[in-house]
């Protein structure tokens, strides 16, 4: 006598039976890039398949999203003009703020909003630089700043992804001094400095001009590091923490999920769509059957949320 494992593997029948991870709908989000200008779809070259919309062309997509049962749309703004502080970010006309707005008055969806300033400074830093560094606590003022304004456009959750210390602290004080005590936070707690963002970095226009993000962004060789990052941001308040990017991360995600019981969100970021969609243009892989796989992996790794540019593909596909 021995065991077999195979008769639970017989037939589709008794597979879905014992399986144990399902992708739904329900766990998805996607992210829309919002530029300035009108009549404005344009396809990211780096993202198949994904645009940047002018806020007067949100209509198709934001029904497309609906119509899919998606619950969330994850906001990043290009701007018109950049500065070294980053005022395009917290201009209550800017392209998030309208976007925001006009989201919430389409739609029943649930709108959260990059909060970052490399998109709109002219260096291209997630912060003002003092001399050759960031100055973490002045950074820490705009932050506050850009998420109040967000907030007033009518986000329903705001997402800081500057990896500043005690952004979510100083956030969740400017929201709750204006009246803005249910918006909530997704912190991007556990962000590396990875390679993996580049087609993001082209889509947003946001590379740094001079040297790296390695000074904010963790070093990837560190996971303790990454549960006290997520531990602080709890402490400060995050309502959902976010491990990115997620695929190299699944033992970040993995160990989160031990460790915590907030909600985790994991961002399937841009380099690891556009590796999917690359291989399965050369005719290596079968695309749609590896972005399954893939984004199973996250959830079997312990995330509840994926943040992903396949989001759409994925609920036409499970729907
Ligand atoms: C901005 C930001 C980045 C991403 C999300 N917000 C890029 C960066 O930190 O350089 C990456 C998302 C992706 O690659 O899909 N701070
Ligand atoms: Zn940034």
């Amino acid at each position: 006598m021995f065991n077999r494992t195979r008769r639970t593997r017989k037939d589709e029948n008794i597979r879905s039976l014992v399986r144990e991870t399902r992708l739904s709908v329900d766990d998805l989000i996607y992210p829309i890039f919002v530029v300035e200008g009108v009549g404005i779809k344009e396809e990211i070259t780096s993202l198949e398949d994904n645009y940047r919309y002018s806020v007067d062309m949100l209509d198709e997509i934001i029904k497309e999203v609906e119509d899919l049962n998606i619950r969330g749309v994850l906001i990043f703004g290009v701007p018109e003009y950049k500065d070294e502080c980053a005022t395009s970010a917290f201009d209550e006309n800017g392209v998030v703020q309208r976007a925001v707005k006009k989201i919430k008055e389409i739609s029943n969806l649930y709108v959260i909003t990059d909060v970052c300033m490399c998109q709109y400074t002219s260096h291209g830093h997630c912060g003002i630089i003092e001399g050759n560094d960031i100055d973490n606590d002045k950074t820490l003022e705009y932050l506050a700043k850009i998420a109040l304004s967000h907030a007033k456009a009518g986000a329903d959750m705001v997402a800081p992804s500057d990896m500043m210390d005690g952004r979510v602290k100083f956030i969740r004080r400017m929201l709750d001094e204006n009246g803005y005590k249910n918006v909530a936070i997704m912190s991007y707690s556990a962000k590396y400095a990875s390679s993996f963002y580049g087609p993001f970095r082209e889509a947003a226009d946001s590379k740094p001009q001079f040297g790296d993000r390695k000074s904010y962004q963790m070093d990837y060789c560190n996971i303790r590091e990454a549960m006290r990052e997520i531990e602080y941001d709890i402490e400060e308040g995050a309502d959902i923490i976010m491990v990115k990017p997620a695929l190299s991360y699944l033992d970040v995600i993995r160990q989160a999920r031990d460790k915590f019981n907030h909600p985790i969100a994991a961002y399937n970021v841009s380099g690891e769509y556009a590796m999917v969609k690359a291989a399965e243009k050369m005719g290596y892989v079968d695309g749609e059957k590896i972005m399954m796989e893939i984004l199973t992996s996250i959830k079997r790794a312990g995330a509840d949320i994926i943040i992903t540019y396949h989001a759409l593909d994925v609920a036409r596909k499970i729907k």
